[in-house]
């Protein structure tokens, strides 16, 4: 008996190999199955050269070429975010599949017509939210939908460090927030009906550097975010509350930890099931688990689940719609800390449609 014939392998490509453009090089060549990185593009002759070497991918100075020469099923773009938009177009209309970086673009108006151009191309556009895919967050997010914490009280994500210098266009709450915003909304399945943020600029006097946002969410559950660069050291966590404990995940170290609550926990084994629709009366601290982790690189996960969606026509990884709605949150989490208002009603509809 023959064996089932493989189906050919997917011609990959990067556009901007920087800071982060070379580790999607690396990814895409190293580590996605049944994926081939045949070309990358750059203007910088210097980048070009360091970011080849030693890799059978072709390198190009213009991505136009690039996108008329290499037929690429899959492209990441990871220029700076300024050019997002017109890269992702002409990588569509060369007929690839696109990631590209976060934050999806500058604006509502460029990410509308990056997400129409994709419809019409009938192409598929996804977003580097790369935190939905550490192995932290999809355990998290698992254990949350099967209903393990209950009712969800709260969710806090922190996320501190030193200022990186490369980093001039915006400040902290536009570079980081989306991250977090986009995670909020993942993991609540809800959306916010008021938000709150004060910042400050203390050492990086051209952007803000200090951030403290709060989200009001429609079914009840308060977000806090806590980021900042002012940090000397690297802090990465999302901490959930809800009435059978607490749930606290580490981006960095991919740590997942379990904070029972002791009697929820005693309400449920005296009657003997799982305790669904029981309420919750008292909080007492119980047993503390760390849950078992398979640790893996995220953008490894994130590129891996892009070339599979695209080889099964499946839906996006993630939704641009959801990477455009963390961007203008984050927006309007700078607005409302420069006004000291409270951002509701039609304001926040008008980012969440
Ligand atoms: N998902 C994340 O956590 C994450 C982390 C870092 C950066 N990013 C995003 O990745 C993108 C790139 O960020 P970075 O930190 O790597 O920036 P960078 O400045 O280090 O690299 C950008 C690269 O793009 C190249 N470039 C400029 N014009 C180009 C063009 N016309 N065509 C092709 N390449 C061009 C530059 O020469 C440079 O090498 C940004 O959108 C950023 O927000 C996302």
């Amino acid at each position: 008996m023959s064996a089932a014939p493989q189906p050919r392998p997917l011609r990959a490509g990067v556009v901007g190999l920087g800071m982060m453009g070379r580790h999607h090089v690396r990814v895409w060549d190293e580590s996605v199955p049944g994926v081939e990185l045949v070309a990358t593009a750059d203007p910088d002759p210097d980048t070009l050269r360091r970011t080849t070497a030693g890799r059978r991918a072709r390198g190009y100075a213009d991505a136009e070429r690039m996108f008329a020469q290499e037929e690429l099923d899959l492209v990441s773009i990871v220029a700076p975010t300024s050019l997002h938009l017109p890269v992702t177009l002409a990588a569509l209309r060369a007929g690839a599949n696109v990631l590209v970086e976060k934050p999806i673009a500058a604006t509502r108006e460029e990410a509308t017509s990056m997400i129409a151009a994709a419809a019409e191309a009938e192409r598929m556009l996804t977003v580097g939210h790369i935190e939905r895919f550490n192995p932290a967050m999809r355990e998290l997010r698992r254990r949350l939908v099967a209903g393990e914490l209950g009712r969800i009280f709260q969710i806090h994500a922190t996320r501190l460090g030193p200022f990186p210098a490369r980093i001039r266009d915006v400040g902290v709450v536009v570079d980081l927030a989306p991250h977090d915003l986009d995670i909020m909304r993942y993991l609540v399945g809800s959306e916010p009906i008021r938000i709150y943020a004060e910042t400050e600029r203390r050492i990086h006097t051209e952007h803000e550097d200090l951030f403290n946002g709060i989200m009001k969410f429609a079914n009840g559950v308060i977000g806090i975010l806590d980021i900042n660069w002012l940090t000397p050291t690297k802090r990465r966590t999302l901490t959930v509350t809800g009435e059978r404990g607490m749930y606290v995940a580490d981006y960095i170290d991919q740590d997942l930890i379990f904070y029972a609550n002791l009697d929820a926990a005693q309400v449920w084994r005296r009657r003997g099931d799982d305790g669904t629709g029981v309420p919750v009366t008292s909080v007492a601290e119980g047993e503390m688990t760390r849950r078992l982790i398979r640790r893996e690189e995220p953008l490894v996960v994130e590129l891996t689940a892009f070339a599979q969606a695209v080889r099964e026509e499946g839906p996006p990884p993630v939704e641009p719609h959801d990477a455009m709605v963390a961007l203008l949150l984050a927006r309007k989490m700078v607005e409302s800390a420069d006004t000291g208002q409270v951002i509701d009603g039609r304001a926040l509809a008008e980012v969440l449609s």
